[in-house]
């Protein structure tokens, strides 16, 4: 089973005032920590980064980088092009450095058993849906904070993006929508996304911490 990993960096980050996935990390842009977690991981064949146009080529030799486009879908589906050679497609947030090997292998052998799988986390808040100005209390029981790597077969993500679905936030949306039934494993606290600055003072000071 020939497996690709993408890394997701083609995002404004305008919630975070600008390119995120640039900024240096510890001496090393953002993008790379988890690029090379998914380079050095066994299972993983190729590694490809998604990125704007105009920072392609600031992603250094031998990287293979990939043109992403205006919406996370589009960068999603410039990714699966790019893969189409592969059986799985493994679709990573660059802006999420810190995941661990085994959430990784977690998530494959979801995808190896259901096709597609994704890391999530229990919801640990109370969450409440407002529709209308009506208010109702969700089970938190059922609610997962879904996080990255999300991934399917090359085959099942094809019909995925085929299908015509665009309410995508994430990869498994886009697979619920054709009647797949994606895996969730577990996720890791650590895993968090780089979304506001407050995010990044975090993520330094777990590596000043050595806590990760
Ligand atoms: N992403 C992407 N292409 C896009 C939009 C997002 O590759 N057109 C990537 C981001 O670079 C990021 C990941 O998807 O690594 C998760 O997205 P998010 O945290 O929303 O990043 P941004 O879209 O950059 O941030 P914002 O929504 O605040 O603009
Ligand atoms: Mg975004």
């Amino acid at each position: 089973m020939r497996i690709v990993a993408a890394i997701l960096a083609a995002g404004k980050g305008e919630r975070f005032g600008g390119d995120k996935t640039s900024l240096l990390l510890g001496g090393k842009p953002v993008w790379r920590w988890s690029y090379e977690t998914y380079l050095s991981h066994p299972e993983v064949d190729r590694v490809m980064v998604v990125t704007a146009p105009e920072r392609l080529s600031s992603l250094g030799d031998g990287v293979w980088a990939v043109p992403g486009g205006s919406t996370r879908q589009e960068s999603s589906r410039a990714a699966l092009e790019a893969a189409k050679d592969a059986d799985v497609l493994l679709v990573h947030d660059a802006a999420r450095p810190f995941t661990k090997p085994s959430v990784i292998s977690a998530v494959i052998e979801g995808i190896r058993e259901a096709g597609a799988a994704a890391a999530g986390l229990p919801a640990t808040d109370t969450i409440k849906q407002v529709r209308a100005g009506s208010v109702t209390t969700l089970d938190r029981n059922e609610l997962f904070a879904m996080q990255t790597p999300q991934g399917a077969t090359v085959e099942i993500l094809t019909r995925a993006h085929n299908s015509g679905t665009v309410t995508q936030t994430d990869e498994m949306s886009l697979v619920e929508a054709i009647g797949v039934n994606p895996r969730i494993v577990p996720g890791d606290p650590n895993n968090f996304k780089i979304t506001t600055p407050e995010d990044i003072v975090r993520a330094r000071g777990m590596l000043a911490t050595e806590t990760r």
